[in-house]
């Protein structure tokens, strides 16, 4: 027989001395008996809980009853909070913190006697952050994504939360809605417990856990309000004390190839392009070397089988209903890599072989996509050096072949002071610059890219024009819209060089995004460019300006790509 492996937890917790006896007496007064301290699995619950986080607000019971899963499987459950980011309340960007999340994640886990860890998560920035952070520890560990909200309904119209937002402009000045049209709104996007309930990113965050293997399987599309969350909840709360007796570590399950499979999954569903820097940012914690060029090469060329917002008209809910993820997995199965483990040690094909599709509408084939090729096109040229991206399945077929003159604004507050200025020289044709909203430059990389048009020509009727600009743009929204341009404009990439009327030429088709000017000219305006001042001088957020490294290489800070293992050789005394 094997030997059974000794638990980490048994560092702290089987001492017979001082600090053995330290470390168990304290967490006795919250009444544990002693054999929870004689070799049971410790099983840490990190929670992304908070009332500030809305899509996370029901993750409080969800701990509970993860720990009854963990209970019956023998193990040891502590829950422990970290910090959460909401999407829609944080200034000024959620994006800010990511890495700062991530950073206690990882060192909340590696100081604790923990063996396994469930990360409880949601809305957007939440999974990432805990996912990268857990990385850099590498215990085994298992996700439980917090689902996605119903369906809302306003007038007889179905609702995705997300979508009414990017409208809010077209709704007043062409439809007269009013603040109560409004304040009805509200309440029917964000219909019940959940996160948004579009292909959004937190959605896309959910699909691309379950992609690369990190939950059990089938978990991500169910609504946080179905009762089978709860039950699979606890099951994950079985599985992790598994887990640890197999050893099934992070590194086991995130190899290459699982971010292969996340990068294909991701173009089917019609995901996030925020994917493309959280993903990266993940893969560069885990040591696996993952780069922009390899989200085009995989996934674009993956048709999109999903017809759910923002890509499509359905909502989460109707993916579930439909048979959600596992249909889609399954039918991906010829492009997938067959060979990757999942939580429950099965291959990631293997796991979804009786799937069922109850409505083509929703989920269609390999025969029949809704587009041919969807995945996201990494773009090119010299206004871009180090790359920019565009989701195709969300653009207009019409723009991805443009050549424009540029209107520039110079950071999101000349934007919003002028755009809607009546003489601003801009028609349909233009093309939006939108600078100094990279990682550096807001900072934070909010997500701003897909700016509203100018009000003149929405009242035209115009819907779609090409946008510019570093940042990022939210999972909800479409359009043709160009982002994550890196190197960014506040350290001097060549979209700090823009000005008003240059020419750009977009060919998405070629992958190019060029900028027509001499390269005289262009060089000309590099020895001119004066660099803006740093946005902090203190604290996190100066931290943060130091050390983010840009877009393409996924924002997180330089110091913290890796990992550090779970060892920690000195103790308190
Ligand atoms: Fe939290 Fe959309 S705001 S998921
Ligand atoms: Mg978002």
């Amino acid at each position: 027989m094997a030997k059974k492996k000794k638990l980490r937890s048994s560092e702290w917790f089987g001492g017979k001395d001082k600090m053995g006896f330290v470390h168990r007496s304290w967490l006795r007064n919250q009444g544990y008996p002693d054999d929870y301290f004689q070799g049971k699995p410790v099983i840490g619950i990190c929670n992304t809980w908070s009332e500030l986080t809305p899509c996370n607000g029901h993750l409080r019971d969800f701990a509970e009853v993860v720990k009854r899963g963990i209970l019956e499987a023998g193990g040891f459950p502590l829950e422990f909070p970290v910090m959460s980011l909401g999407e829609t309340i944080i200034r000024p960007t959620s994006m800010l913190f990511r890495n700062l999340a991530s950073m206690d994640t990882e060192e909340s886990i590696r100081g604790n006697p923990l063996d396994g860890i469930v990360l409880l998560t949601g809305c957007d920035k939440t999974t990432p952050s805990t996912v990268m952070g857990a990385c850099s520890v590498d215990l085994p560990t298992i996700v439980v994504p917090g689902g996605p909200m119903l369906s809302g309904r306003f007038r007889g119209e179905k609702i995705g939360s997300g979508s009414m937002n990017w409208m809010i402009k077209e709704k007043q000045k062409k439809e007269g809605y009013s603040t109560a049209d409004f304040t009805e709104a509200e309440v029917c996007v964000a219909r019940s417990i959940g996160h948004c309930n579009t292909m959004g990113t937190a959605s896309t965050m959910a699909t691309m856990v379950e992609a690369l293997g990190l939950t059990l399987p089938g978990f991500s599309s169910i609504p946080a309000a179905d009762s089978r969350k709860k039950l699979f909840a606890q099951l994950s709360g079985r599985r992790i004390v598994e887990m640890v007796k197999e050893d099934l570590k992070l590194s086991k399950i995130l190899t290459r190839k699982a971010f292969e499979n996340a990068i294909i999954t991701n173009a089917a569903v019609g995901g996030s392009t925020n994917l493309i820097i959280h993903l990266t940012a993940i893969a560069g914690r885990i040591g696996v070397d993952l780069k922009l060029e390899d989200f085009d090469t995989v996934g674009s060329k993956v048709p999109l089988l999903l017809n759910l917002k923002p890509s499509g008209k359905h909502l989460m809910e109707d993916f579930f209903y439909a048979g959600g993820l596992p249909v889609v997995l399954k039918e991906l199965q010829k492009l997938l890599h067959k060979n990757t483990i999942t939580v429950n040690g099965k291959a990631l094909t293997q796991n979804y072989q009786d799937a069922i599709c109850y409505d083509t509408d929703v989920i269609s084939t390999l025969k029949k996509p809704l587009q041919k090729e969807a995945g996201i096109a990494v773009l090119k040229g010299n206004l871009c050096e180090n790359g920019a991206v565009i989701k195709p399945s969300a653009a207009s077929k019409k723009l991805m072949n443009h050549k424009g003159k540029a209107v520039v604004f110079e950071s999101m507050e000349d934007y919003h002071k002028r755009i809607d200025e009546p003489d601003l020289d801009i028609d349909e044709n233009s093309v939006i610059v939108l600078k100094g909203v990279g990682p550096k430059g807001y900072p934070g990389m909010p997500e701003v890219g897909n700016v509203d048009l100018p009000e003149k020509l929405i009242l035209k009727g115009v819907t779609d024009m090409v946008r510019i600009s570093d940042g990022r743009m939210s999972g909800t929204a479409a359009g043709t819209v160009i982002l994550h341009v890196s190197p960014e404009s506040t350290v001097g990439g060549t979209l700090a060089l823009v000005k008003n009327g240059d020419m750009i030429h977009l060919d998405v088709k070629k992958r190019k995004l060029h900028l027509a000017i001499s390269d005289e000219e262009l060089e000309k305006r590099k020895v001119a460019w004066k660099a803006p001042k740093p946005l902090a001088s203190r604290g996190y957020v100066k931290m943060y300006i130091d050390h983010v490294e840009q877009a393409d290489k996924g924002a997180d800070l330089d110091f913290l790509v890796g990992g550090s293992g779970s060892k920690v050789d000195r103790n308190l005394h």
